[in-house]
């Protein structure tokens, strides 16, 4: 009797343990808590260690069986952009059936400034212990940028889609929180950091639970998940030298930061600007300070609400709005001083260095968030100075379905970066008519996410 009182007890507190392990989100989970002596750590050591639910409720609603044995969470150290340390968290997925040498960073666009739209949650949030929590919390869906022809529901999970890809694939797969703790969307130093600090703790404790002690890795990412993972390989060399990636597949980039503000505004997108300068500022707090100066004050309690949005909520608010009418002095604002001199130092890529692992790059031409130009200009760039770059402009198509059409070409090109295929030593730039589905894709993604990717390109095909 008083065995089974017991047990009903412990019963209930293992319940109590689980569920308060999987509710929280970042902001209230202590899990998360950088420790006050966090500059004790070196770059990429691990903080804590945890194993979480493999029921990933975001991965498991695709309309596919996507292959996930277990998951396990890291908090680490990283640098922020004014050089201090900070820490950091990262989700380890390991498949069924997997091949433990070969491993992928994919970087989620989750774009948000608000930390509890960290994928370390939201990829987790919806599972089943969450119960209704989750339409209380404007948790990121980690929609992509849907466009009308790309209505099928399924589609609005193209990170999960993509990561669900790699782990049918039986590789390992690592997704970073890389704005940090602060959630800060598309500074570019800490996103950088920290996908290389990720990397570096996934490679240090990964086979302790099972990861290969020698594996071949890749970093993959579309537009703010491109913007991590490109800035992570423009500052390996002087940040991490002693990493290897087997090769760096980008889509969507964002090379330059004000002239993406430029282009989004009153459109569609332009949550985006509200979010990314909301961001910036949470890493330079110079920013912080021109942004009060300068934010109309009457307008100021609406800007931070439509800049602390997760994703889809931010743009639902956000879209059409001329992000100019919210400051003194309209769009000359931003030829201050400090939002120049932040944009440059943290918002323009090809500054910081060159990649020296080989990379594929894939952009539309009719890109309608980054200038296709600014892309042109960067690859041109890292190529004078030595990198090997395969770059794919899309003559058909913009954002949102270049990061669906191109996701079987970056998925073949790492594959063969896993495999140790040899990349050739100098730079090939193609137009391309939509990446082109052939049948090693269809063998790649299997049958069912092939028919995903063509149903969602409908009619283009
Ligand atoms: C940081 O402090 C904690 C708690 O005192 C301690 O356990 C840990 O070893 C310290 N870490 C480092 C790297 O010094
Ligand atoms: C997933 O696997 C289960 C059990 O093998 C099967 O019954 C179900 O049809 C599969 N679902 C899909 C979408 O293939
Ligand atoms: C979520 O967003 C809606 C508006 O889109 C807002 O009314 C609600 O208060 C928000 N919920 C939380 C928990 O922030
Ligand atoms: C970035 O874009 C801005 C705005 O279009 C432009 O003035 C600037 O020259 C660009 N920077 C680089 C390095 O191309
Ligand atoms: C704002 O702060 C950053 C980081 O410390 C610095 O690089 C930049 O020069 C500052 N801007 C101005 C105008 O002082």
């Amino acid at each position: 009797m008083a065995a089974a009182a017991l047990s009903i007890v412990s019963f209930f507190i293992l319940l109590i343990a689980v569920f308060a392990a999987s509710t929280s989100p970042p902001s209230q989970d202590p899990w998360y808590e950088q420790p006050s002596n966090i500059s004790d750590y070196a770059a990429g050591e691990m903080i804590r260690f945890r194993s979480v639910s493999p029921q990933l409720e975001s991965i498991l609603s695709l309309p596919v069986n996507v292959s996930v044995k277990a998951v396990y969470q890291y908090l680490f150290r990283t640098t922020d952009g004014l050089g201090d340390a900070v820490a950091s968290a990262v989700t380890l997925l390991e498949p069924y059936h997997s091949d433990p040498s070969k491993l992928v960073g994919y970087q989620a666009f989750y774009d948000s400034a608000n930390v509890d739209c960290s994928p370390s949650y939201t990829l987790r949030a919806g599972n089943e212990n969450l119960g209704s929590m989750s339409s209380g919390l404007n948790v990121s869906e980690d929609i992509p940028f849907v466009s009308p022809r790309i209505t099928s529901h399924f589609m609005d999970k193209l990170t999960t889609f993509q990561i669900a890809a790699a782990l049918n694939l039986g590789w390992w797969v690592f997704t970073t929180d890389y704005e940090g703790l602060e959630a800060e969307f598309s500074a570019g130093l800490q996103s950088g950091h920290a996908v290389l600090d990720s990397t570096r703790v996934i490679l240090d404790e990964g086979p302790s639970v099972g990861l290969s002690g020698n594996p071949r890795y890749a970093l993959w990412g579309y537009s703010g998940g491109a913007l991590a993972s490109t800035w992570a390989a423009e500052l390996q060399t002087s940040y991490a030298p002693e990493l290897n990636y087997a090769g760096v597949a980008v889509g969507g980039t964002t090379p330059n930061i004000s002239s993406v503000l430029q282009t989004i505004n009153t459109g569609s997108h332009a949550a985006l600007a509200f979010s990314g300068i909301y961001g910036q500022s949470k890493a330079f707090p110079n920013l912080t300070d021109w942004l009060n100066a300068n934010l109309i004050s009457s307008k100021s309690a609406q800007f931070y609400s439509i800049a602390s949005g997760c994703f889809s909520q931010a743009t639902s608010m956000g879209s059409g709005q001329d992000f100019y009418t919210y400051f003194k002095n309209g769009e000359l604002s931003f030829y201050d001083a400090v939002p120049q001199s932040v944009f440059q130092w943290s918002g323009q890529m090809g500054l910081h260095g060159t990649p020296i692992a080989p990379m594929f790059v894939y952009k539309a031409t009719g890109d309608e968030i980054s200038p296709v130009e600014d892309t042109d200009a960067l690859v041109k760039k890292y190529c004078a100075a030595g990198a090997r770059i395969e770059y794919h402009r899309d003559l058909v198509g913009n954002h949102e379905t270049e990061a669906i059409s191109g996701s079987a070409s970056a998925l073949e090109w790492i594959s063969d970066r896993l495999s140790g295929k040899p990349v050739s030593d100098d730079c090939n730039t193609q137009n391309v008519l939509l990446s082109s589905l052939s049948v090693e894709s269809v063998a790649l993604l299997g049958e069912e996410l092939f028919t995903i990717l063509q149903t969602a390109l409908g009619g283009m095909l």
